[in-house]
């Protein structure tokens, strides 16, 4: 083994990005980095970015400029750009940023340590975006996982075929392609265990899983991973309103392990807009699908992505946007701004929105959208809930202060995709016992982005 060196990963973006993050770890691990939190104790660092929309990419630009500032003092920094924008821009972000030693794009992240070792010998930049991984080198070990997680990101297919006229990720991700079922199987039964509890399936449209390649559909490989035992809770992203097909409708009233939760993007509620976008559902589709899922699940919880200002936007349109999420009342909703992207076919498209009625529309959609929300909170007040236990609160807000030596405030989900804080107590001997319990809490407070619970199991006797 080499002497220990420390490797910060700074993360934008995307549950993709987040599990790119954790195999760039795993394939460095081997040449002595070790992952800290800490960025000013780093040997190397590593941006894993995101392009899905510029405001993300300008993020990446700015922490650049703060890493030049740290490499003029500490000049055998390594300073390297991953993900997305690595994929989008390759050499144009050395050319930019010459004090960066390297460039990665998304397919060649089983390459990194390659990279590495030549820019530790040589001090060379190097740039390597180039083509095509099969899905088996992108994806994990599965022995090597994290060991002490409750929740965990499966991948399950890559890149997109759909080609939203908005988007960038087909030209970032490639094409769309899947793992087979087997290995995925494999890796779960993996995770478990080591102790995961719940998996979220991920793809860009895990709807359309296998259908390419001839393997089993995506109902049917859920229907084999709730049989995975020791394995409680299932969830997956994201759904593509298309290809949401009534057999998977179906599996929220059949399969007991499949949490009642669906992130189900509508974009735009204007079916003029939505063929715009090329996104192949119109409104009535979408709402008659919403409706079937509340047939078989009547709790579930809808969460959505909308963009407001897309090229051609009228008022008109936007009204329909509006009506359509009264009419649906999200859980919650992920708002953008409408944002040109390189190579979308958007960007060429005439009409577009200024900046200040973007705005106005996205502050009108955010406003309603609180409403919408604090009301589906306020209906939980008093009833009682099972969360997953993921950890402790990063901000320990609510403990009452006679109560502050022994009680703590955790984390948990529920099956609809509600965060539940609570208090409990510390185990004495063990610092996570709570952790990949589930319980019941009522529910005694609401706020904008969480509910606050109160612990029906008496949690200590729990083992
Ligand atoms: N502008 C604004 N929002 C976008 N999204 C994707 N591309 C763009 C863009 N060019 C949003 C979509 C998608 C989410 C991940 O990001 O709503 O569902
Ligand atoms: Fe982009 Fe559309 Fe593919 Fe989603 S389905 S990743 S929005 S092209």
């Amino acid at each position: 083994m080499n002497k220990r060196k420390n490797l910060y990963i700074h993360t934008i973006g995307c549950q993709m990005n987040i599990y790119d993050a954790e195999r760039m770890g795993r394939y460095l691990y081997p040449l002595g980095y070790v992952v800290t939190p800490f960025l000013e104790m780093a040997d190397l660092i590593i941006i894993n970015t995101c392009s899905v929309r510029e405001k993300a990419e300008q993020k990446t630009y700015s922490f650049l400029g703060r890493l030049v500032g740290m490499k003029k003092k500490q000049p055998g920094l390594i300073i390297g750009v991953g993900g997305c924008v690595a994929q989008q821009e390759g050499i144009r972000i050395l050319q930019r940023v010459p004090q960066i030693d390297f460039v990665i794009g998304t397919h060649a992240i089983s390459r990194l340590p390659q990279v590495i070792e030549k820019i530790e010998k040589n001090k060379a930049f190097v740039v390597d975006i180039d083509g095509i991984s099969t899905i088996e080198d992108d994806v994990p070990c599965a022995d090597d996982k994290k060991k002490d997680h409750v929740t965990a990101f499966i991948t399950i297919m890559k890149g997109c075929d759909n080609y939203c006229t908005y988007c960038v990720v087909p030209f970032v991700r490639g094409r769309e392609i899947s793992r087979l079922p087997e290995a995925i199987i494999h890796e779960i039964n993996t995770s478990v265990l080591s102790g995961v509890r719940e998996v979220t399936l991920l793809g860009q449209n895990v709807n359309s899983y296998g259908q390419k390649q001839g393997l089993c559909s995506f109902h049917e490989l859920l229907s084999r991973v709730n049989d995975i035992g020791g394995l409680w809770r299932i969830r997956f992203t994201t759904s593509h309103p298309k290809d949401l097909s009534d057999d998977l409708i179906r599996c929220f009233g059949n399969l007991k392990k499949l949490c009642h939760h669906i992130h189900l993007p509508v974009q735009s509620g204007s079916n003029r807009i939505l063929k715009l976008m090329n996104r192949h559902y119109t409104r009535e589709q979408y709402i008659e699908k919403v409706d079937k899922l509340r047939q078989y699940s009547p709790d579930i919880g809808i969460t959505s992505d909308v963009i407001v200002g897309f090229p051609g936007e009228s008022r008109d349109d936007f009204n329909e946007t509006l009506d359509l999420i009264n009419h649906v009342k999200y859980d919650s909703l992920f708002m953008f701004k409408y944002s040109d992207r390189p190579n979308a076919p958007a960007t060429r498209f005439p009409d577009k929105i200024s900046g200040p009625e973007k705005k106005e529309r996205f502050e009108e959609l955010l406003a309603l959208q609180k409403k919408l929300t604090e009301k589906k909170h306020q209906d939980l007040l008093e009833s009682v809930m099972h969360i997953l236990i993921e950890g402790k609160s990063k901000k320990q807000t609510e403990i009452p202060k006679d109560k502050k030596s022994s009680m703590e405030q955790w984390t948990g989900r529920t099956s609809t995709n509600k965060i539940v804080n609570f208090l409990g107590n510390q185990d004495e001997d063990t610092d996570n016992s709570l952790v990949g319990k589930m319980i019941e809490v009522k529910i005694t407070k609401a706020f904008p982005h969480s509910l606050w619970g109160e612990a029906l199991t008496p949690l200590v006797k729990l083992r």
